[in-house]
């Protein structure tokens, strides 16, 4: 692994010089996963979630959302259309609704698995290790636990009535379970500075995740942070650069928060260490409801556009949508 001393990775993260950390990530990139984007296919089927997180429009105080749950049908319905599409991955996404059954989501699992040659990303929220434990058993391949912050501080302020140990005791949980582990955090949510966005980098560089993330934050209007200041795209791209040098196999996609804010900037961030995107597949009548951020979700094309829209961009910036599973090749490097 690339060695960098905390100057060198504050001296990138100030922009000091740019061209030379996007050009190293960028080769790191190339050298694990050649020209390869992977596209996991994502299907938001509940907009519901009990949780209070400061800077998400799905949090349970805000009213003025139109909340859903998607039936069965409709789930496999959208599953089966990312597959139809030659998509590797599936990402069951919703807020920690717990309207849904283990057993109905472990059935779930098994149909996928049953009909379909694609990994099965969870992203379902805080239910139990035990619950985890059985998806485990049904089919599921990997899940998501995003950190958000590594400052236990800024955990505990913007994770209402939440605790930072009990979020990496999870990682460690599910990681034990056999999982591929995904986690990230958001870049410039206010009282986050250099410093603690540095700690970030290299906090999650240590925990041998799979997936990485890192997105800039947008202020969401119906939420306590409306009147915040958005996230530094200059600066995602930095920490997402940086990450990949230190993590040359892990999967780190170019985020739809940069997307939202910018959509040229998504596509940038694929040429500077990032190698996966992650288009939305739900549907139509549900997708733009999914408002964890403005922005989010805001085309309204059919599934099967939005995944040819995906393409394309992928492929105008000279790289390969890659209909692969996509597995981390963290332990290869
Ligand atoms: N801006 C950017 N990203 C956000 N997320 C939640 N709210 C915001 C926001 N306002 C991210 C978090 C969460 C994921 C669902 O979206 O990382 O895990
Ligand atoms: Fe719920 Fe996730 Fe939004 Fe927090 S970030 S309110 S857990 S959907």
């Amino acid at each position: 692994m690339t060695q960098l001393t905390r100057k060198e990775m504050l001296d990138f993260l100030e922009g000091r010089n740019d061209s030379e950390l996007f050009a190293h990530a960028a080769a790191v990139k190339n050298q694990v996963f050649g020209q390869d984007v992977f596209i996991r296919a994502v299907t938001e089927f509940s907009n519901y979630c009990n949780k209070r997180c400061q800077y998400c429009g799905l949090r349970a105080p805000n009213r003025e959302i139109d909340r859903y749950r998607m039936p069965r049908e409709t789930i496999l319905d959208a599953v089966e259309a990312a597959a139809n599409n030659n998509v590797g991955t599936i990402v069951l996404q919703s807020g920690d609704d717990f309207h849904y059954t283990t057993e109905f989501i472990g059935e779930i699992i098994q149909t996928i698995r049953s009909r379909h040659d694609i990994a099965i990303t969870l992203s379902v929220g805080d239910r139990k290790i035990s619950e985890y434990a059985y998806w485990r058993e049904c089919g599921a391949d990997r899940c998501l636990v995003k950190l958000e912050t590594t400052d236990p501080e800024l955990y505990a302020r913007y994770r209402i009535g939440e605790q930072f140990s009990d979020r990496l005791e999870r990682v460690d949980a599910l990681r034990e379970q056999g999982y591929e582990v995904g986690s990230g955090v958001i870049i410039g949510l206010p009282g986050m500075t250099v410093e603690t966005t540095l700690n970030d980098i290299v906090y999650l560089s240590d925990l041998d995740l799979d997936m990485i993330a890192a997105g800039p934050f947008i202020p969401h209007p119906q939420t306590p942070l409306a009147d915040a200041s958005i996230g530094s795209i200059p600066l995602s791209h930095r920490v997402t650069a940086l990450l990949r040098i230190l993590n040359p196999g892990v999967n780190i996609p170019s985020t739809s928060a940069l997307s939202a804010l910018n959509p040229e900037s998504q596509g940038q961030a694929l040429l500077r260490g990032c190698n996966v995107l992650m288009p939305s597949l739900t549907p139509e009548e549900h997708r733009s409801k999914y408002t964890i951020y403005p922005g989010k979700n805001e085309n309204h094309a059919t599934a099967t556009a939005s995944l040819a829209a995906a393409k394309d961009m992928i492929r105008s910036l000279g790289l390969t949508p890659s209909s692969s599973k996509g597995f981390s090749k963290r332990n290869q490097v």
